[in-house]
């Protein structure tokens, strides 16, 4: 068992699932009570998470520092590394240049964290996100590693098994980052990997623990994580489960349609499809704000769903909330919150369900994983990831039926055009975005003030981190033609080159 201690990162639930992926057990616990949680796990290596603090700052998080002092194997991450630098004898300072996503790691000096380093790993992509940095190393540690912006990247002290790396090994876009992780979690700390968890197995027995003989609604949006919810209790309870449908209109071409198909046909499950057009359009008009979009649509969900239930007689909602809506909408105790989706932090607090969420801990490649044993349809499993808000995070501004026809227009071209090409299951998630910004065109001789539609492609395992897509130049191309002209009203195409962090996804 391995301890993680949480100073807020958004990444620190993704540490404990990469050592689930090792086969190893692992446990969150706080900075404020490190000692007392680790006298009571007595785990075989702890993992001092990142955070949002600083060290010197006036919300520093420190943890005790006896801690250090039981032999047990640390290993300490950006924040982490920064406390122990802070904590044993090092020095931190305020960064001069801060960074966010990729930089290039340069491994200087042989160290068990990089164990078994073929001579071509010495220098890789990691990530990172931080403002501070060590500028002096803990003492009896020497520096391992540096990036172009960061002196102290990496620094061992083998003889007390401590370490810090500044960058996050845990996220997907590191390289070696799983590597680092098992020379740390299974050669340093010594701990067994027990493969083969029966997560299916676990999800069914906890649902039949919360719902029991009741009746339950389910919210499907077609989407992997409320199918595999659905199904999966559907299996579990029966005939006592309906599952609802909202069309919000909000939906991209054809959606409705195909998901009806689905469910009633390929997966044989018992679907009621409600027409919400006219209430969620109602209910958005002169909202702008997205936070305040995606709560509107939180409530106008639940009211749905309440009335429906109500003619059944369900008091149970079972959603398929997944762990990076859990962490970006609420986050844990010391993180920050980054946006709240709609059916975690945007369902109002007061509505009559007990709410059932079996996949609350998993990420969205795990619950791909467990469709494909369940045997879902191919186009299910790679299907792109749909944020529950649907096109209403996808247009910037007030949402009217207007712009929904022109962004529903201009998404099908891009999806159309990358299906084409044969890239969309290499892709995250690929789609349009109404930028509601009018900018100066030229057609057929005339001056044209027309809209600007931008192209968003990203890659991404686990929805924490994300790279945008180097869609070859020819397929840009194409998307841009026909987007400009058979959507007449735009009059310019733009392509989003982020990374997340520090952008989001969805642009709202
Ligand atoms: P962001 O924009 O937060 O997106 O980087 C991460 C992933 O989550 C999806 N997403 C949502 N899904 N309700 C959802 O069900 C939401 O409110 C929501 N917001 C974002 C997004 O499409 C991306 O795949």
């Amino acid at each position: 068992m391995i301890v993680i201690i949480d100073f807020g990162s958004q990444t620190t639930h993704l540490i404990g699932r990469r050592i689930r992926d090792l086969g190893v057990k692992s446990e969150i616990i706080l900075p404020q009570d490190a000692f007392k949680s680790i006298k009571k796990f007595s785990p075989r290596g702890i993992i001092l998470s990142g955070g949002p603090a600083s060290v010197f700052g006036k919300d520093a998080l420190l943890v005790d520092k006896a801690i250090f002092e039981l032999g047990i194997p640390v290993l300490g991450i950006c924040y982490g590394l920064e406390v122990l630098g802070q904590m044993l004898g090092g020095k931190v300072a305020p960064g001069e240049k801060k960074e966010y996503g990729p930089t290039s790691f340069s491994l200087k000096k042989e160290c068990s964290l990089f164990a078994n380093w073929g001579k071509n790993k010495k220098d890789f992509k990691v990530w990172m996100s931080h403002f501070d940095q060590v500028i002096e190393p803990p003492k009896g540690s020497v520096v391992v590693g540096s990036t172009p912006a960061v002196k102290i990247a990496a620094f061992a002290d083998e003889k007390k098994k401590i370490y810090g790396i500044m960058f996050h090994p845990e996220v997907h876009h590191t390289q070696y980052g799983q590597e680092i992780l098992n020379n740390f979690v299974v050669k340093i700390c010594g701990e067994n990997p027990l493969l083969g968890t029966k997560k299916i197995e676990e999800i069914k027995q906890y649902l039949k623990k919360e719902i029991g003989n009741s009746k339950a609604v389910c919210a499907l949006s077609g989407g992997i994580d409320s199918s595999v919810t659905a199904y999966l209790t559907h299996q579990v309870i029966g005939k006592n489960l309906t599952c609802f449908y909202v069309d919000t209109g909000l939906m991209r071409i054809g959606e409705t349609e195909e998901i009806k198909n689905t469910f009633r046909n390929k997966l044989k499950l018992p679907l009621v499809v409600i027409d919400g057009k006219k209430d969620f359009l109602k209910a958005l008009k002169e909202i702008t704000e997205p936070e305040e979009k995606r709560k509107i649509i939180g409530e106008a969900f639940i009211r749905v769903f309440e009335r429906e239930a109500k003619k059944i007689g369900a008091k149970i909602l079972v959603q398929g909330t997944i762990y990076p809506d859990v962490i970006e909408s609420q986050g844990t105790k010391h993180s920050h919150k980054i946006k709240t989706h709609h059916n975690v932090g945007g369902i109002p607090e007061k509505h009559g369900f007990k709410l059932v969420e079996p996949l609350r801990m998993f990420y969205k490649d795990e619950v791909r994983k467990i469709a494909q044993e369940l045997n879902f349809p191919k186009e299910m499993v790679t299907r792109h990831v749909f944020p529950g808000p649907g096109l209403a995070v996808r247009l910037i501004g007030e949402v009217t039926e207007k712009k929904l026809d022109i962004l529903k227009r201009a998404d099908a071209i891009v999806i159309e055009e990358i299906k084409k090409a044969g890239l969309y299951d290499q892709i995250w998630m690929a789609f349009a975005v109404y930028t509601g910004i009018k900018t100066t065109g030229v057609t057929g001789d005339e001056r044209k003030y027309g809209e600007t539609i931008a192209i968003r492609a990203i890659e991404s395992k686990d929805t924490m981190t994300s790279d945008w897509v180097r869609l070859p130049y020819d397929v840009l191309a194409r998307i841009s033609e026909r987007i400009v002209t058979e959507v007449f009203e735009v009059v310019r195409v733009v392509y989003d080159i982020t990374t997340k962090p520090p952008a989001t996804m969805e642009w709202e």
